[in-house]
């Protein structure tokens, strides 16, 4: 019988990726950033999960303003990171799960969604980032399971949609009877621009509004529309899409175990939360 273990939800800021090149984990700018990890290293060590999930936004990497999915969930047997840039040395591969990828799909095609299905797919630093934090040594213990969401060009979906999709993603995982531990990733976010105007743009009141309510009441988080969240968290904040919906995926009880949150990272606030997921008894 598999299980969900529970969510790490986690900024991917790629500067982060270039500060681990370097090895400047412990240079006092990125310090408090990456003590945030200690918590996900202890859990990751004691619930030595199988697989994960990932609930992010592609960058333009793998999907371009020209053809851009509201949902992709990617079916490869491997995912080469190829990001844009910033000195990131990550050359380790991410086995794929093409078996419960397609479950996942045949599942939530059933619950009418409708993603696109990716047998190639490249990931950028919305996927790799999160992982080297996750295990910053050896291989990926893990095999993935890229759900993208359109986080990037307008019309994006609501907070309810993607909520509805991590949910229909969490019954399908319910559903899969392979004796494995799974934990849900949400990256992304909190709040920032990066562009324009309001470049820089960061919004602690929103930000702590989300780190509060994550656990314990994920709905409040939908009495915002995505409108509503890029006005509030910035152009690049709305990735708080991808936490909605990985939160949506744990559908046990829900306790957080960890809680970080650090301004700024580049121009981010920066912040990662570890949730436990305690499943109910089944049906
Ligand atoms: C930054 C943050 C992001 O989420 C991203 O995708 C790119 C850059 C940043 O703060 O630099
Ligand atoms: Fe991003």
């Amino acid at each position: 019988m598999s299980e969900v273990v529970g969510g790490i939800f986690t900024s991917h800021v790629p500067g982060i990726g270039g500060a681990i090149t370097k090895g400047l984990q412990h240079d006092p700018y990125w310090k408090p950033f990456f003590d945030g990890f200690g918590p996900i290293h202890a859990f990751l060590q004691r619930e030595k999960p199988d697989v994960a999930v990932v609930f992010y936004n592609d960058h333009g990497l793998n999907f371009f303003l020209d053809k851009m999915p509201t949902f992709a969930v990617g079916a490869a047997p491997d995912y080469r990171h190829e990001d844009e840039g910033w000195g990131i040395a990550f050359d380790r591969p991410m086995p794929g799960y093409p078996d419960l990828s397609w479950h996942i799909i045949e599942s939530i095609v059933n619950d009418e969604f409708d993603p696109v299905t990716c047998q190639t797919m490249t990931v950028d630093h919305a996927v790799a980032v999160p992982f080297e934090l996750a295990w910053p040594d050896g291989d990926f213990p893990v095999k993935l399971v890229p759900v993208a969401i359109n986080t990037v060009q307008h019309p994006l979906p609501s907070p309810k949609r993607c909520y509805d999709l991590g949910k229909a993603v969490g019954r399908a995982l319910e559903s899969w009877d392979r004796d494995e531990k799974i934990v849900i990733f949400g990256t992304g976010g909190l709040s920032h621009q990066l562009e324009g105007g309001r470049a820089g743009h960061i919004n602690v009141d929103y930000d702590k509004f989300c780190l509060r309510n994550l656990a314990p009441d994920p709905e409040a988080l939908l009495q915002h529309d995505t409108l509503d969240i890029v006005e509030l968290a910035g152009s690049q904040g709305v990735e708080i899409l991808n936490w909605i919906a990985a939160r949506g995926a744990l559908r046990g009880s829900v306790r957080e175990l960890a809680s970080n949150y650090h301004v700024p990272i580049s121009n981010t606030a920066a912040a990662t939360v570890l949730l436990e997921n305690r499943e109910k008894v089944r049906a």
